[in-house]
């Protein structure tokens, strides 16, 4: 693995290999406190994030690692017009493995043809959010000790929650998953993701609601309906607090059923289900940390790679998604990618035709 772009670029050998890392450093982390000694992570967010990019930040420190960046894109030179790519080359000349946060679907992708060091997705629009992932997973494989066989619940922005993209993406490498994708109609999951789990065979249930699945459920995982994503405020104000999970509904949950989010929450599970003994979310983003604490032991110990060569042979956008990185940056050669035996855009996953 050089980049970390979309969970299903892994291999379930590569997760299992990550994991078992992730668990060494839980349990013995003074053995890796040099692990990074000498390497700079970069921390690049054009978005704003809390977890995510502390969360990285404090896995470097704790490696012995470095760490330079900006979490506010009006301090960055894209602010005066810079392409994606030139500030990629330079980030990259400067670190020894560039992570980075956009708004643009695609744009880590994008980003990982120009960078002479690893790119890490850390969230690209309501595309992908991989390195959550590597949190979600570890949480259920460490509090249920397995992560094959479980019905998961995802339940919320299935539309624009990046999170539930990749978390998808990670349970095709798993077997006997089956899924209750629970939200409103107009925010159901994209055609890319159904055409997925269509392709994998993975058995999928689309509700919408939430109390009558809870009972069969092992993890319920809460989304945030994604505000910032809306391009129509009353679509928002139409779905916004549609689910909100409380200790009476999970009532009839399994015993041990996990309830899980990426955070942050806003008001879909109340603050009285954080005492159930259920509740994993904090836990969850704990985990996190170790999770990437083992991907950055990786990827920031990889050799820098010249990437001159990367082609540039597109001059107009082919890509119909208006959020798709190569809407802004026309210098993207239009890569194609089959989904389901569909042509598909191969940076945001959207269909071109
Ligand atoms: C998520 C994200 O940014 O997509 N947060 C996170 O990284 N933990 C979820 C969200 O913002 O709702």
């Amino acid at each position: 693995m050089r980049h970390l772009i979309d969970f299903g670029d892994l291999t379930r050998q590569e997760w299992d290999g990550l994991y078992a890392r992730a668990s060494q450093i839980m349990d013995r982390p003074e053995d890796f406190l040099e692990v990074c000694r000498g390497r700079v992570m970069a921390s690049v967010f054009y978005e704003p994030s809390t977890r995510t990019n502390f969360s990285f930040q404090a896995a470097m420190l704790r490696l012995g690692g470095t760490v330079f960046g900006f979490a506010d894109p009006k301090s960055s030179s894209a602010a005066k017009g810079e392409s994606l790519k030139d500030t990629v080359k330079m980030v990259s000349g400067y670190a020894d493995v560039v992570v980075m946060r956009t708004p643009w679907e695609g744009s880590a992708k994008a980003a990982s043809l120009y960078s002479d060091v690893p790119v890490i997705n850390a969230g690209d629009g309501g595309h992908m959010h991989p390195t959550q992932t590597m949190a979600d997973l570890t949480a259920i494989t460490r509090l249920l000790g397995r992560a094959d066989g479980l019905s998961i619940g995802l339940c919320g922005d299935l539309k624009n929650g990046r999170t539930v993209h990749s978390l998808i993406k990670a349970m095709a490498k798993f077997e006997n998953i089956r899924f209750f994708l629970i939200s409103p109609r107009e925010l159901a999951i994209p055609g890319y993701m159904r055409a997925f789990l269509q392709e994998r065979g993975m058995g999928f249930t689309e509700v919408t609601g939430l109390e009558a699945v809870i009972p069969q459920l092992d993890v319920l995982y809460m989304t945030r309906i994604q505000k910032e994503r809306f391009v129509d405020p009353l679509e928002y104000e139409r779905n916004k607090g549609v689910y909100v999970l409380t200790r009476r509904k999970l009532e009839r949950a399994k015993e041990k059923m996990l309830v899980m989010h990426p955070l942050p929450r806003v008001d879909e599970i109340a603050v009285d289900v954080d005492d159930d003994p259920r509740a994993a979310y904090f836990r969850q983003a704990r985990y996190g940390m170790f999770a990437r604490m083992a991907l950055l032991a990786d990827l920031a110990n990889q050799p820098r790679l010249d990437q001159t060569g990367a082609v540039e042979i597109g001059t107009k956008p082919v890509c119909r998604n208006p959020r798709c990185i190569t809407r802004t940056e026309g210098y993207l050669p239009p890569l194609v990618r089959q989904i389901g035996g569909v042509d598909c855009c191969a940076f945001c996953d959207g269909a071109l035709s």
